[in-house]
């Protein structure tokens, strides 16, 4: 296993040995591509970006000016603790302070959680088609991980539940779940919560939590008050638009924040990072036109792609997951050709569907005209 691992990596066994045992468990991350790389492969000069779920609309014009009006003191430090962003999102949260970690991202954030509290004799329980950040913090760790499948496309919380041993320490849930859009409700998440250990740690990975729709959308921080062991993420990625910044946080009880921000870096969040997310939560018509914009485009898309004889899941994110019902891989390069990046489900073990976010107008006529060639059904 570790050789041909290290060949993979290009590694020669000398070196490999050297190497944590685990890191061999990691599989590298692949992210959406880049346009500019999709520009200089396939000599295309108007590529649209359908793939990593950012925000069609772009940042918040606030969070643009506060860029603008700090860049001139980045020769400076940032405040380590985020003071300034902890107060207002504490605000924004009604919590107080102490109840929030700012990460480099919620990435980072699930990695921290996984220095403090995974060793190699601890289990990790995780879904089947979820977010792969989790198997990654998971493993970096160590960790055993056990993957339980989904039921529907949809998180199996009892299942979930009936997975735990004496050696389980972290529950992931991604909910929305990335990348099928689908969501677990507040009764399945109390029936699930009953049944979880005091001990354990209950992640509730809610990046997508401002397109949620579903009134019965559980209410994940009373968990937190009820001082039970739960961190629930959220990111200004997403609905804020500030992904390329790298900011997102968790919300967790004082006693388990200060055990996570016992091994984070001093300065993990930049300083035009923390001024433009406090100045992007202040901008409320931001966030709703970015909901109303996500709201009319994904009824769009979905009347389309239904139309073309697909159903997406239903979702209750900024993208949706379709089954293509042909090799997505092939699809997901055919579609690259029309300069539409999309995701192949292939990498979250599902290889006839793509997942695509959703844009603004122009993007998702572009992405149904792309689908329409690649699929040869312009004709019918
Ligand atoms: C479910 C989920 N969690 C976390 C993240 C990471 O977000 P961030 O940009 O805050 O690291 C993503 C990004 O795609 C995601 O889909």
């Amino acid at each position: 296993m570790k050789e041909s691992r290290a060949k993979e990596l290009k590694a020669p066994k000398e070196l490999a040995e050297l190497a944590r045992p685990s890191i061999f468990q990691i599989k590298p991350y692949v992210p959406g591509k880049p346009i500019e790389e999709v520009q200089r492969e396939l000599g295309l000069a108007d590529v649209i970006k359908l793939a990593s779920n950012e925000n069609p609309l772009g940042p918040a014009p606030a969070a643009i000016e506060a860029l603008k009006e700090h860049a001139p003191g980045v020769s400076l430090y940032p405040d380590g603790a985020s003071f300034a962003l902890r107060k207002a999102l504490a605000a924004h949260l009604g919590i107080d302070p102490e109840f929030l970690i700012i990460g480099n991202g919620s990435d980072e954030i699930l990695k921290l959680l996984a220095e403090a509290f995974l060793s190699p004799q601890d289990e990790a329980i995780i879904s089947s088609t979820t977010f792969g950040e989790y198997a990654y913090a998971s493993h970096l760790m160590g960790a055993r991980i056990v993957t339980v499948p989904t039921r529907e496309y949809t998180y199996d919380l009892e299942a979930m539940a009936q997975a735990v041993t004496p050696k389980t320490r972290i529950i992931f849930v991604c909910n929305p779940n990335n990348p099928t859009g689908t969501y677990v409700n507040g009764n399945a998440v109390e029936m699930f919560m009953r049944r979880i250990p005091e001990e354990v740690i209950v992640i509730f990975d809610e990046a997508y939590y401002e397109y949620v729709e579903a009134e019965d959308f559980p209410a994940t921080l009373e968990y937190v008050k009820e001082g039970r062991n739960v961190l629930v993420l959220r990111t200004f990625s997403k609905i804020y638009g500030l992904a390329g910044l790298r900011v997102g946080y968790g919300i967790g009880r004082p006693e388990l924040i200060d055990l996570i921000s016992r091994v984070r870096e001093p300065f993990n969040v930049n300083l035009l990072a923390q001024k433009a997310a406090v100045a992007a939560l202040g901008d409320a018509g931001h966030v709703r036109r970015s909901r109303e914009t996500n709201h009319a485009g994904k009824q769009f898309l979905s009347q389309r792609l239904a139309d073309m004889g697909f159903n997406p899941l239903p979702s209750q994110a900024n993208f949706l997951f379709v089954d293509v019902r042909t090799d997505a891989q092939q699809l997901f390069k055919a579609m690259l050709k029309q300069g539409v990046i999309v995701r192949s489900g292939e990498i979250f073990g599902e290889p006839a569907f793509i997942r695509v976010t959703i844009g603004a107008p122009p993007q998702n006529e572009r992405f149904i005209q792309a689908l329409t060639v690649c699929l040869g059904k312009e004709n019918e």
